[in-house]
């Protein structure tokens, strides 16, 4: 499987912190944000990356990760999406990497205490179709959020005012070569985006898309609540491996 770390946007939520740099270079705790979904997928033995950035500060990826070394990789493959599009379009710029493999995408600002191994590993097994990773939270409607009938997930609804579960749709997917003919086929949503939710309810319309819950902590880090509380949460999970390591 091969895996792709969406790190394009402008992140003009963070503004001023993302006016002189990409949101994906400021620090979470110790390590620049990046680090922490490049972890993640190289925790699940994933070990084939291509990263999409885009803005000004798109050469500042290069310097920083350059081959991957820090994570035991040998090569780190890069694309550039222009403007900001939205998610499923910087996805579409992957489509010449990920040939015809199943595909791992993880948004850039998506971080996570636990592993996706286990998903990462059913969905190996998994004929067709796509997977996604949900997790409860007090904030729904800032998510993309399930539609849950007993255990069949039938729709996903982006941002709702009045959510219909509590699951909120984690940034972590699983996909097969297919996802490509439906990114081609999306229309820019309201906020002139293109969707990645459209893109899984084309999979639930289908009727191949699965999903299980995400163990342990998940943050996004986009606007300065989350960006604060992500730091704090990683500095807290350091906190007590570290005990746990001294109490042995
Ligand atoms: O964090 C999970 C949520 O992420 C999901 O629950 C939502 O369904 C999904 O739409 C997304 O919501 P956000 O509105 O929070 O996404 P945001 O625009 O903040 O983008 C998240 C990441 O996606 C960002 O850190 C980098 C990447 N991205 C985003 C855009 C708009 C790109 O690579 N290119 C883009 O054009």
């Amino acid at each position: 499987m091969k895996g792709i770390v969406l790190a394009g946007g402008t992140g003009s939520r963070l503004f001023p912190l993302t006016k002189i740099t990409n949101k994906h270079l400021l620090p979470i705790f110790d390590k620049p944000m990046i680090y922490y979904p490049i972890q993640t997928l190289v925790e699940a033995g994933i070990r084939d990356l291509l990263i999409v950035t885009g803005g000004r500060n798109s050469g500042d990826f290069l310097r920083l990760l350059a081959n991957g070394k820090e994570f035991g990789l040998k090569h780190i493959n890069y694309t550039y999406q222009e403007g900001e599009g939205g998610i499923a379009e910087a996805l579409a710029l992957a489509e010449h990497f990920a040939e015809d493999d199943k595909i791992c995408v993880i948004l850039g600002d998506n971080i996570i205490e636990g592993s996706i191994a286990g998903a990462v590993r059913d969905f190996e097994h998994q004929e067709r179709g796509a997977k996604i990773l949900l997790k409860e939270v007090p904030d729904a409607e800032r998510f993309g959020v399930a539609d849950l009938a007993g255990d069949r997930i039938v729709g996903i609804e982006e941002k709702p005012a009045r959510p219909k579960s509590k699951y909120a749709v984690t940034g972590i997917y699983l996909y097969d070569r297919t996802v490509f003919d439906k990114t081609r086929t999306l229309k820019p949503s309201a906020r002139g985006e293109l969707e990645i939710t459209d893109v899984n309810n084309a999979y639930i319309r289908e009727g191949t898309m699965t999903f299980s819950y995400l163990d342990g902590w998940w943050t996004d880090a986009g606007t300065f609540e989350s960006l604060l509380r992500a730091a704090n949460l990683v500095h807290e999970t350091r906190q007590k491996n570290q005990r746990a390591v001294a109490a042995v």
